[in-house]
């Protein structure tokens, strides 16, 4: 996309972020990657499995509360399907993040078996959480952590910087969760992830990615197009024709009648990441 090419990713964090998880790696038992539920396909990122070698996964899916709840479901079936442990949770409100420790239980069954076995019953378990930036990491943590926010001590082999925060459910947190970065080369997961504002839009144009958006809601949420803005169902045009309607039909005109299409995708833009349109996902399994 002509306008979308200035996007700039940062590949120096993922040297960081490799060498730290290489670090960590061996300290803990599984790994916990947050993707966003509403696009778990563009946020995840595609090193991860390499880095974490075959460390046990439990996938998070976050933000549930925003998602397509029917969509969200096959999603779950997806990453069972894959092997993986999965659980769907809103970190804001802590709606889910009782199936946390659970999930991690049931994953580990085997490892735990073999520690009781040894006499080590009790002992913590050990969670790594990675995620992209803006995902809910810290929002996850401090849910969690409840109101054991205060550190736990220090462990031999654990640089200063980090540290393990206890839950209330035997679960033990590094305290610093691990910044992956999307897929750096693929202009559609750059443009879904700005349509959600996990990536800065001022970089973008506002009415491209306004009209992109409107576009796939046109063909998977006419309904609450309709509601909302009064676009038909049955109307035809392109994403900026669309954006012209919605312009028109809320009244944001400039002098001489002219659609403000700046001021519609601003308003949709806003609207769609505040939910306001409903609860919507952008991309299926
Ligand atoms: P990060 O550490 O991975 O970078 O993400 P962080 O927890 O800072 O969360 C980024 C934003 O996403 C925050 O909003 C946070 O409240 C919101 N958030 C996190 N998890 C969920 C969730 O499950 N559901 C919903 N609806 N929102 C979630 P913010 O606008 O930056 O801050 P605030 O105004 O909410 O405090």
């Amino acid at each position: 996309m002509e306008d979308m090419k200035d996007i700039q990713w940062f590949p120096g964090h993922m040297t960081k972020t490799r060498r730290q998880i290489a670090k960590s790696l061996p300290l803990v038992d599984a790994v916990a990657e947050l993707l966003d539920a509403r696009l778990p396909g563009s946020s995840c990122n595609p090193e991860f499995a390499g880095l974490t070698h075959r460390k046990p996964r439990l996938v998070i899916l976050n933000k549930a509360d925003m998602a397509d709840p029917d969509i969200t479901a096959r999603w779950v079936q997806h990453y069972r399907k894959e092997g993986c442990a999965v659980i769907t949770c809103d970190s804001k409100s802590g709606k889910g993040i009782k199936t946390f420790a659970p999930a991690l239980r049931e994953l580990l069954a085997d490892q735990l078996r073999k520690y009781a076995e040894k006499g080590m019953k009790g002992r913590p378990i050990r969670v790594m959480i990675l995620g992209i930036p803006n995902v809910g990491k810290s929002s996850l943590i401090n849910k969690l952590a409840g109101r054991n926010r205060a550190k736990a001590e220090d462990r031999a082999g654990v640089t200063r910087t980090q540290q393990w925060i206890k839950t209330e459910d035997g679960v033990e947190l590094l305290d610093t969760p691990g910044v992956l970065w999307p897929k750096f080369d693929d202009q559609e997961v750059a443009v879904r992830l700005a349509m959600t504002g996990a990536v800065r839009d001022d970089i973008l144009d506002r009415e491209a990615l306004a009209a992109r958006l409107l576009t796939l809601l046109h063909t998977e949420y006419p309904a609450a197009l309709q509601e909302r803005y009064k676009i038909a169902p049955d109307a035809e045009g392109t994403g900026f024709e669309l954006l012209e309607l919605l312009a028109k039909n809320r009244g944001m005109l400039l002098s001489g009648g002219v659609p403000n299409t700046e001021r519609a995708a601003v308003t949709l833009l806003d609207e769609f990441r505040g939910v306001k349109l409903g609860r919507i996902s952008l991309e299926k399994p």
